[in-house]
């Protein structure tokens, strides 16, 4: 991606060199804010920040999703990719339960007594099990010929040093000539990181098995078609106000029958059929041939999550266009005048979303178990589109939802540039298209976030609302999560909440990262198969989210808004009320490489009026390398403190070099 961007002098200037010591503070050092408590502004949206999901770096299958197997339905390309067989495995297509997933496996006997046959998975990067932890181990089977069958599952430690591999094993009587469901829970004795799932066929008669899987039963609410707890609790910790899925790029596909077709993700999980994920190939250096999309997290598992974590959801469907990065060829897009079944399934979305259950696919709904409409209210067409193709496609989107759904708020493009030719022909052309909010991405380096303080001080107040839709810092030659790319990007978020009134959405991305099946970094939350941890970034968008505020206010630094401008020493700053506990919330950045004295006096108080309580909340480390890591997850978090400011009408601090501090308090 080829981009350009304007570093105001003193931006840069302040990431180099500073005018005082790192210890201490210059006496003359003096940046006096001041914040008028008075004047309510813009409301600011329930959905101001929010979450990015895509299954990019295991995301999905392999992270959030937490089914264990790999391959479960055996319809890789590779049938049994993921899997080990031995002894007599066939795998066939002929009678089987589901017919988008037509593949199943036959195991039949091995003609000696002491041979075997049977089959083991992998799982993603192990089937790894904790001790005293319960796994629902459940498979479609049906004996395969005359007489029942029996299968002996295991859990095996491959790389045990004890007598036996075996952590757990439970026998099963496959009984029935037809396919039926069975399922067994296992309870795990061992700690195990690379363990496996193995299946030995356990009588002389045939068995024919599908739709493999093993599930811890502690899921997130207990879901047999479950979620990762913690990492479902690291997302409804930092209180989004939106969550956008199900990508990103894979929206798209790298050709149109890849594409996401969400469709395909919904009814009974046996029966939706596997398709590819982009990002398995996308990067030759980061390969992972075995990344594929289960879809056993599907749009009705978003939708709920979105409601479980106080969400809006966001989905995004693609809008006929194959993904451009990867497709310069027209031939590959579908033809305008062909989208009809594209304009439907997105039509069909919002009776998924919101129709009575009596509706087609308002039932559907209703069947997997949510009766209630989700109350969709935005949908995005299109990723990240660029040149006339996207409006000319975009458009009869628009025109059959704005028909039949007046209310819903559509979400375009501004493309995979943050500025430059397509952004600057796409955003007039959204406002032409009547888009309400468009959806705007930069990954970029540390002077970009620098410099762009002002970005939306000047954005048109009559077209679309923003929504920043994928944004990190991706530290020069530094791509991973370091706290200078967090405090960058905190300092880049008070334009965002100065802008309340224009930005109504923004979403860091990507979200997620198996630290084994990464292809993307830098990431909101890293994870193994057993832990996770919150980046530094992680901690910035929390405090924003949680303290997002109902109203903004004004903060000026002398008579400008603080945005890293010349003469205001790296300093970034926003404030906002809070109207459901009348509190005022003020969050200033410092950037620099020193500290600074800040004052912040606050205007338009009644004259016996003072602060009441305080809080102080920072975010800070003067190693700008730093990160929190599995083994090390808590080096750099917010710390919160009381602070007595009782009686007193203004708020003085000093700010430590690379600081986020935020005062949150109540007047009296
Ligand atoms: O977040 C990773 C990718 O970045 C997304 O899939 C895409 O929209 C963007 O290019």
């Amino acid at each position: 991606m080829k981009y350009k961007y304007v570093v105001s002098a003193v931006a840069a200037a302040s990431m180099l060199c500073s005018c005082g010591s790192k210890d201490g503070v210059s006496a003359s050092d003096e940046n006096k804010f001041t914040l008028d408590v008075l004047h309510k502004g813009a409301e600011i949206q329930s959905t101001m920040y929010g979450l990015f999901f895509e299954d990019i770096n295991y995301g999905a299958d392999g992270g959030l999703y937490a089914e264990k197997i790999k391959n479960r339905s055996f319809e890789f390309p590779q049938a049994l990719m993921g899997w080990n067989s031995y002894g007599q495995v066939e795998v066939r297509t002929d009678g089987a339960p589901f017919p988008k997933n037509p593949h199943y496996v036959r195991l039949s006997d091995p003609k000696h007594a002491h041979k075997r046959t049977g089959i083991e998975n992998e799982g993603f990067f192990g089937v790894t099990t904790q001790k005293d932890a319960e796994y629902r181990f459940s498979v479609w089977a049906r004996q395969a010929s005359a007489n029942p069958s029996k299968i002996r599952v295991e859990l095996v430690d491959p790389a045990s040093m004890g007598e036996s591999h075996d952590n757990v094993h439970a026998s099963i009587e496959i009984n029935s000539k037809e396919w039926k469901k069975y399922t067994v829970v296992l309870k795990a004795t061992e700690d195990v990181q690379r363990g496996l799932l193995r299946i030995f066929l356990a009588s002389p008669n045939s068995v024919d098995l599908e739709h493999v899987s093993l599930f811890p039963v502690d899921t997130w609410q207990g879901r047999e078609n479950g979620l990762r707890k913690d990492l479902v609790q690291a997302l409804a910790d930092i209180h989004p106000g939106v969550f956008r899925f199900p990508g990103g790029c894979i929206v798209e596909g790298t050709d149109l029958a890849t594409r996401y077709q969400w469709k395909n993700t919904v009814g009974p999980v046996e029966n939706r059929p596997l398709n590819e994920n982009r990002w398995h190939y996308t990067f030759q250096h980061r390969f992972y041939p075995d990344y594929y999309q289960s879809y056993g997290l599907g749009f009705y598992e978003y939708f709920l999550l979105s409601e479980e974590i106080g969400a809006e959801p966001l989905p995004v469907l693609s809008v006929g266009l194959a993904c451009q990065f990867q497709n310069e060829d027209q031939k590959a897009h579908v033809p305008v005048k062909e989208l009809q079944p594209y304009i439907q399934d997105a039509l069909d979305l919002i009776e998924f979303a919101n129709g009575p259950a009596t509706s087609k696919w308002g039932k559907v709904r209703a069947e997997m178990g949510h009766e209630e409409p989700f109350n969709l209210k935005f949908l995005a067409i299109g990723n990240e589109q660029w040149g006339p193709e996207y409006p000319e496609h975009l458009a009869p989107f628009v025109d059959a939802i704005r028909a039949k759904y007046p209310n819903i708020k559509l979400v375009g493009t501004s493309g995979p540039d943050s500025e430059g030719k397509q952004f600057e022909y796409l955003w007039p052309e959204m406002k032409r298209l009547g888009a309400d909010l468009v959806d705007e991405h930069f990954y970029r380096p540390e002077a970009w976030f620098l410099s762009q303080g002002n970005r939306y001080d000047s954005y048109d107040r009559n077209g679309p609302k923003v929504f920043a839709g994928e944004y990190a810092c991706h530290g020069k030659g530094k791509k991973w999560n370091h706290f200078h790319a967090s405090l960058l990007e905190a300092a880049f978020m008070t334009g965002l909440e100065r802008n309340a009134d224009v930005v109504h959405m923004a979403t860091y991305a990507p979200l997620f990262a198996h630290v084994e099946g990464w292809q993307w970094r830098p990431d909101m939350i890293w994870f193994d198969n057993t832990r996770s941890v919150r980046t530094c970034s992680y901690y910035v968008q929390q405090l924003y989210a949680q303290n997002k505020g109902s109203h903004t206010l004004s903060m000026l630094l002398g008579d400008k808004p603080a945005a890293g401008n010349e003469g205001q020493n790296g300093l970034f700053a926003s404030a906002v009320y809070e109207a459901s506990d009348g509190t005022y919330i003020a969050k200033v950045v410092n950037t620099d490489s020193i500290a600074h004295n800040v004052t912040i006096q606050l205007e338009g108080l009644a004259d016996a009026q003072t602060i009441a309580k305080a809080t102080r909340t920072r975010i800070q480390s003067e190693e700008l390398d730093a990160e929190n890591t599995l083994d090390e997850p808590n080096k750099i978090v917010p710390v919160k403190v009381d602070v007595n400011l009782a009686g007193k009408r203004e708020i003085n601090s000093t700010l430590p070099a690379y600081t986020v501090e935020m005062w949150r308090f109540e007047l009296k």
